[in-house]
């Protein structure tokens, strides 16, 4: 009997998904909290509109309809996805820095903004003179009590209750711990303070809901939330922002312009601080990644990114001559962030090799947070009684297409580094 043989059935590879990242075969990208790479959902939503591509707010033409719609469903889209209350402004900005320089703009006169020496360098220069910087704490419930004290102090002997705005990260950018944004929040009300959070690095992690966690203001960066087109968001109450000159001043932000010089009546809403021609794509693609992240099952994905980040930090912590940087106790919650240095290693010459050598994308340095950077290596230094840590440091940071191989991948080369 002859045996016909059947050709083995090659399996279809799967189909896209819109959560799926685009990357490069062979590198490892653990630099996501610098910018994480593009979501296929934020790239179809581009090309699918580039052909369409056409003014926003200006023209009759089809074409410029149909971008004006989308720019102003990506609004709305983004707004649902962070929880946006009525009265709220969703605002177009490039970036998260870019979303707090505004906020920065708009604060009434006289008002007080109560940060910690602990953020990211966008959550520290903005604010006017006079700001309070409060001490890193040794704890989120730390951060909670001095809050507290700080805001009792500054409502102490005054009835007049001058504005005051507590501006607060949710994940550190350097050590990706994450701060108790709810409990913050409730401190600040019960002061009668606004709270606003800088969501840069929790955003692209876990969800954060405007109205859940009863913040003011929300400022997020598209580049770190898998749409790197160039557009980030400020969201939330739109009376000190209406109330504010216009960010920017130019066509657009206007309802009114007569002859004479100061003849202008400015709009009110998002267009009061989007003079000039918006970032459309930047704008849809952003809302592209909120929706396919609504769609998802967001504790999924935190439990994988959980999974992987202790495969990290077990891994690294494996390494004798690896000293991981924490503001908290080494079981504070975090998202994917790790920041850490080789003694007697300079960080700069350690992130070179592995990109030369291993083909691995690290972030050296301090990471925009200089004075909380250099006060983790201070503290890691005395902790270990070492005096031989570099003054900057390494972070390696995953998200969406991050994988075991990677994790894997840095703790092999840096072992070898020993
Ligand atoms: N803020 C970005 C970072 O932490 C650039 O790397």
């Amino acid at each position: 009997m002859t045996l016909t043989l059947v050709p083995p059935i090659t399996p279809l590879p799967a189909p896209p998904r819109p959560l799926d990242v685009l990357g490069v075969p062979g590198q490892v990208n653990l630099d996501y909290a610098a910018s994480a790479p593009c979501a296929r959902a934020a790239a179809d939503a581009v090309t699918e509109l580039l052909p369409w591509y056409a003014s926003v707010h200006r023209g009759a033409g089809a074409l410029s309809r149909r971008c004006t719609l989308a720019y102003e469903r990506a609004r709305q889209t983004i707004g649902d996805f962070f929880g946006a209350r009525p009265g709220d402004h969703v605002v177009f900005t490039r970036n998260t820095t870019d979303a707090l320089n505004l906020l920065a703009r708009c604060l009434p006169p006289g008002t007080t903004v109560v940060t910690f020496a602990g953020e990211h360098h966008a959550n520290l220069l903005p604010w006017p003179r006079g700001s309070v910087r409060l001490p890193v704490p040794e704890s989120p419930a730390g951060a909670v009590r001095a809050l507290d004290a700080a805001l009792t102090e500054l409502r102490r002997g005054t009835h007049a209750n001058p504005p005051v705005l507590v501006a607060v990260t949710g994940a550190s950018n350097v050590t990706g711990e994450r701060w108790p944004v709810a409990e913050l929040a409730l401190v600040a009300r019960r002061h009668a303070a606004r709270i606003a959070v800088d969501a840069a690095q929790l955003a692209p992690h876990a969800p954060v809901d405007v109205a859940a966690l009863d913040v003011d203001y929300l400022a997020v960066s598209g580049h770190k939330l898998y749409a790197p087109f160039g557009a980030g968001v400020l969201l939330g109450r739109g009376d000190w922002l209406d109330a504010a000159p216009p960010y920017l001043a130019g066509g657009g932000a206007t309802s009114h312009v007569g002859s004479a010089t100061h003849d202008v009546r400015w709009a009110s809403g998002p267009a009061r601080h989007e003079a000039g021609t918006p970032n459309l794509l930047g704008a849809v693609a952003l809302a592209a990644v909120c929706a396919a992240l609504a769609d998802e099952d967001r504790a999924a994905l935190h439990a994988t990114e959980q999974a992987l980040l202790t495969r990290l930090r077990e891994g690294l912590a494996a390494l004798p001559h690896v000293v991981e940087l924490r503001t908290f106790g080494p079981d504070a919650p975090r998202v994917g962030i790790v920041s850490f240095v080789l003694p007697g290693r300079d960080s700069g010459d350690v992130a070179a090799e592995l990109a030369a050598r291993h083909d691995i994308g690290v972030r050296d340095g301090l990471f925009c947070a200089h004075p909380l950077a250099r006060r983790l290596l201070a503290e890691a230094a005395a902790r270990g009684g070492r005096t031989d840590l570099p003054p900057t440091a390494l972070r390696a940071s995953i998200g969406l297409g991050s994988t075991a191989a990677h994790v894997d991948r840095l703790l092999a080369a840096l072992a070898e580094l020993g």
